[in-house]
């Protein structure tokens, strides 16, 4: 799962009748599932951005660190009045707040009809007939371990999607020790690959160019079924359908990165030169502590061989300071261990305690918030650093960027991104908008990079 800015969204559509205002926090995991809200409830729901114009409101929520959750509860406590002026209104969360949570929602905040796990979801419609006779406090968190993801192919509520995920397999078996996932998510089932090629023909049907699969571990796909290809023999399969021309995948656990999967790098075409492989620490004795199941040494190898496969690769991360019993001697380790691969960019977060995970249990060997802090600090400092260097190191290249839409900072421009997964920002017209370009990179910014459109991309 790569890490994001536990930030939120809403969409529109224009189908249906009644109206709902759909608020998504945290990973992209979560983004696939709102999308999978709106769809299921196609037909019936247009999606509005405004929660005060709308007859449903659904929060999809995360957990993955408590600043994460209290945002969650600080935005479900700020719908209370809506509720109040329209008590037609049905409030629903959920999610994986809703799934740790459960019951204890319903009883903190009573002016919430209904609250459903991940895989509640697909019961929406269901459970939506229910309150509309009359029913009030449902509860869906049922976490069943061979839940099948069923197959949805009912229009994406984006209007001309450019890039979008597919979801490969849920939950995770993994059990890091500061990681609530496992018990949110439950555990790792692979869909069926007919399901995964029905649902990618349905997306690129719409106009998508860009499908990302998705998992909390990509790499364990298929191994629990004699039938089901590898993960690197899904890539494989998928990389071969026509209308596809860019594939991504995360998240990648380092102890599962097979060769296999490192020569798709090299052999497929449309397979994008980027890997975001979270390492979560530089220090071999606290990968041991976080239950990583490898070294220090296995993962720079792992680096090594990468690069090795494909130099133009681009590398990202996701890493904890201050995970309990972090000495200094250990937090040199990751910064080091940052400088030895330089990653393109990096998702760093303060270590926090999470509910039903084992190292929420070593209060002990906590470290001090404002250590966790300077710690912090000092790793955003370091990567700036070699972030640039590497943005830099691309001015006067000529990539080809996929259109995705309009700048976020200046609306005059296109944005787009690399196969590299970068960034790029350039002068254009809307009607490019889900097209390729040749753009020449011009400057580098921190986090994303200025170009000029040199020719459109074959
Ligand atoms: N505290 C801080 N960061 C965490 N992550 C997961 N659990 C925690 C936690 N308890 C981070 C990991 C993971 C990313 C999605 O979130 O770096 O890769
Ligand atoms: Fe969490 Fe570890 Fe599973 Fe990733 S691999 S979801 S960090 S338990």
């Amino acid at each position: 799962m790569e890490a994001n800015s536990e930030d939120m969204h809403a969409t529109s559509q224009n189908t249906g009748h009644k109206k709902l205002y759909l608020r998504t926090f945290g990973c992209q995991m979560n983004e696939y599932d709102s999308q999978r809200m709106a769809q299921v409830l196609h037909g019936e729901y247009n999606l509005t951005p405004r929660p005060d114009d709308a007859d449903l409101i659904l929060i999809n929520t995360c957990s993955i660190r408590e600043k994460a959750e209290n945002k969650v509860y600080s935005l479900v406590g700020r719908l209370k009045k809506f509720k109040e002026q329209r008590p037609d209104l049905i409030i629903g969360i959920g999610g994986c707040v809703a799934q740790q949570e459960g019951r204890r929602l319903l009883r903190r905040m009573p002016y919430v009809d209904l609250v459903f796990g991940p895989q509640g979801l697909y019961s929406l419609p269901s459970m939506l007939k229910e309150i509309e006779n009359g029913k009030r406090g449902i509860l869906c968190t049922e976490l069943r371990d061979d839940f099948p993801i069923p197959l949805i192919t009912s229009p994406l509520p984006e209007p001309n999607p450019v890039r979008t995920f597919v979801t490969i397999m849920q939950g995770c078996d993994n059990f890091c020790t500061y990681c609530i996932v496992p018990h949110v998510r439950g555990r790792e089932v692979s869909r069926p690959p007919g399901d995964i090629l029905a649902e990618i023909e349905a997306v690129l049907n719409e106009g998508v160019k860009e499908v990302t699969l998705l998992g909390q571990n990509v790499n364990s796909y298929g191994k629990k079924v004699d039938a089901y290809p590898s993960f690197s023999g899904l890539l494989r399969m998928v990389a071969g359908v026509p209308a596809l021309r860019r594939l991504r995948f995360t998240t990648s656990h380092p102890r599962d990165l097979s060769r296999d999967v490192m020569e798709c790098f090299q052999d497929l075409d449309t397979l994008c030169e980027h890997l975001h492989l979270p390492v979560q620490s530089g220090s071999t004795r606290i990968l041991k502590r976080m239950n990583r199941h490898y070294t220090r040494d296995q993962y720079l190898k792992t680096i090594e061989e990468l690069k090795s496969l494909c130099p133009e690769i681009s590398l990202t991360t996701d890493l904890i300071v201050g995970f309990p019993g972090e000495t200094d001697a250990d937090f040199k380790d990751t910064l080091s261990l940052l400088r030895t691969v330089e990653f393109d960019q990096i998702f760093a977060f303060k270590y926090s305690p999470r509910p039903l995970t084992v190292a929420a249990g070593w209060s002990d060997d906590y470290i001090p918030e404002e250590i966790k802090a300077e710690r912090l600090n000092r790793v955003f400092e370091l990567q700036k650093e070699i972030g640039f260097r590497r943005y830099k190191a691309m001015e006067g290249r000529v990539e080809e960027v996929l259109v995705e839409g309009l700048s976020k900072k200046n609306t005059e421009e296109l944005r787009g991104r690399t196969r590299g997964n970068h960034v790029v920002n350039f002068l254009g017209p809307q009607r490019l908008i889900g097209e390729f370009v040749n753009v020449k990179i011009s400057k580098a910014c921190y986090h994303s990079l200025r170009g000029k459109i040199s020719s459109p991309a074959g």
